[in-house]
């Protein structure tokens, strides 16, 4: 190519999209392989991503982007393992404890789990920050240790290393940084690019929508998980998504060790009802999409089984083995490290709940689980969090607790009450029923 024609090409494709005409699967890989060897610009790809973000790409565009970015980068190689390779992704929520849940009983009942997840974006808090909680735990394992984790116990959940897709690596911070990540295609080819990467065979999508979720309006999550569905079905991956409610948090508990507590007693069969709901038939789903059962009513019966035998609870004891934890911790988890104070915030009023703010629940959960007292690096907190007491429903009188701070520093707790000000709403007549938790079903 003569020097000085490639610039031109990608100043076509950015006019392509700029002006709504569809690209090509051709121009789209020049693109994204453009960008990640560094002969495309950040400006470049910022003008584009920005131009996709206002008008938006096709479906079949969203595919083959996603199959771009998937190709840029190495893929775990499990055609060593049985076929039944299925992971479950979640666009995140407040109090969304699921991934810990669901893993452990996906490989109870034998399917094979190599979930990457992330540690906290935005309002919500990572599933590797919940694990890493666990005193010892390692969510930084190799390619050949997450093999050698999955041989041994079925299922890992660890972080993307290094090497793992790299054009979204380039990409998402590009986009962190232009006001260009709220775009359903970008979303899907992110998202997509690194769970298609795990090298499955089926796919669980928990496409999250309300205050507490990356998709506020049931409209858009809708139209993302239609876009996750077809680009994951069009790499013939079995792929399902649930469209679920996170208006207000999961459960009862917002934190790390908090939620992984919380997760202990779901997998012991002594949840909350909505999380032991959501995560039943969201493993119900992977056995579906894993070929186990053929049908959603003997998944759910088969992951209830796998709760009350406890059967799941003893494959998390083995994955925070495999993955360095202390075990003593899940045995018992009073010995899940606390906080130094607790904080009651009480009712000043009798009524019912209305509405919690999730949003405003999930970012004082996070200011308080910034931690840089004992080494000035920034690391996240163990043991802060809040305990809800009082869910969207429940009657309330004055003086009855609403929630719990727990807390370690005081500067963390002022910022974090602020934050949380007001964030019940409390009427004198019960709210109108909920919709279902699980709202809808692309299946
Ligand atoms: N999570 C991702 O991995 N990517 C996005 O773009 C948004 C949420």
């Amino acid at each position: 190519v003569e020097a000085g024609s490639e610039d031109t090409s990608v100043i076509d494709i950015l006019r392509k999209t700029r002006d709504r005409s569809p690209l090509s699967r051709a121009e789209i890989e020049y693109l994204v392989s453009g960008y990640v060897t560094g002969q495309i610009s950040d400006a470049q790809a910022a003008a584009w991503l920005m131009a996709v973000t206002l008008n938006g790409l096709s479906i079949t565009e969203t595919a083959h982007l996603t199959e771009a970015m998937l190709r840029c980068g190495p893929t775990i190689d499990l055609s060593s393992f049985r076929p039944r390779k299925v992971d479950k992704h979640s666009t995140g929520g407040v109090g969304y404890k699921t991934s810990l849940i669901i893993a452990p009983i996906a490989a109870a009942g034998g399917l094979i789990v190599p979930m990457i997840s992330g540690h906290s974006l935005g309002h919500t808090i990572g599933t590797l920050d919940k694990l890493e909680a666990i005193a010892g735990f390692r969510t930084d394992l190799t390619m050949h240790e997450i093999c050698a984790t999955l041989t041994k116990t079925g299922c890992v959940i660890v972080g993307a290393n290094r090497e793992m897709a790299p054009a979204d690596r380039k990409f998402y911070a590009l986009r962190d940084h232009t006001a260009t990540v709220e775009s359903v295609s970008l979303i899907c080819a992110s998202i997509m690019s690194k769970k298609l990467a795990e090298g499955i065979d089926g796919l669980v999508l928990e496409v999250t929508t309300g205050r507490g979720a990356l998709m506020r309006s049931e409209a858009e999550a809708l139209q993302l998980a239609e876009f996750m569905v077809h680009v994951g079905r069009a790499m013939s991956v079995h792929t399902v998504a649930l469209i679920i409610d996170a208006d207000q948090p999961l459960g009862n508990f917002v934190g790390t060790g908090l939620e992984v507590m919380e997760a202990i007693w779901t997998l012991s069969g002594e949840g909350p009802q909505d999380v032991t709901q959501l995560c039943v038939e969201l493993a119900g789903w992977m056995f579906v999409a894993g070929g186990i059962v053929d049908s959603i009513g003997a998944g759910c019966e088969f992951a209830q089984h796998l709760l009350e035998s406890r059967k799941a609870l003893a494959k998390f004891r083995e994955l925070v083995i495999a993955q360095g934890g202390d075990v003593r911790m899940i045995d018992d988890p009073g010995r899940l490290p606390s906080a130094a104070g607790r904080l009651d915030v009480l009712s000043v009023t009798d009524g019912y709940v209305t509405s919690i703010a999730s949003e405003r629940v999930g970012q004082a959960a996070r200011i308080l689980l910034t931690d840089r007292a004992c080494t000035g690096e920034p690391m996240t907190d163990p043991t802060t969090g809040i305990a809800l007491c009082k869910k969207v429903g429940d009657r309330v009188t004055a003086g009855e607790k609403l929630y719990t701070i727990h807390w370690n520093s005081d500067g963390n707790l002022s910022n974090a009450k602020r934050v949380l000000s007001d964030c019940y709403e409390i009427a004198d007549r019960p709210p109108p029923a909920r919709p279902s938790l699980i709202r809808s079903r692309i299946v």
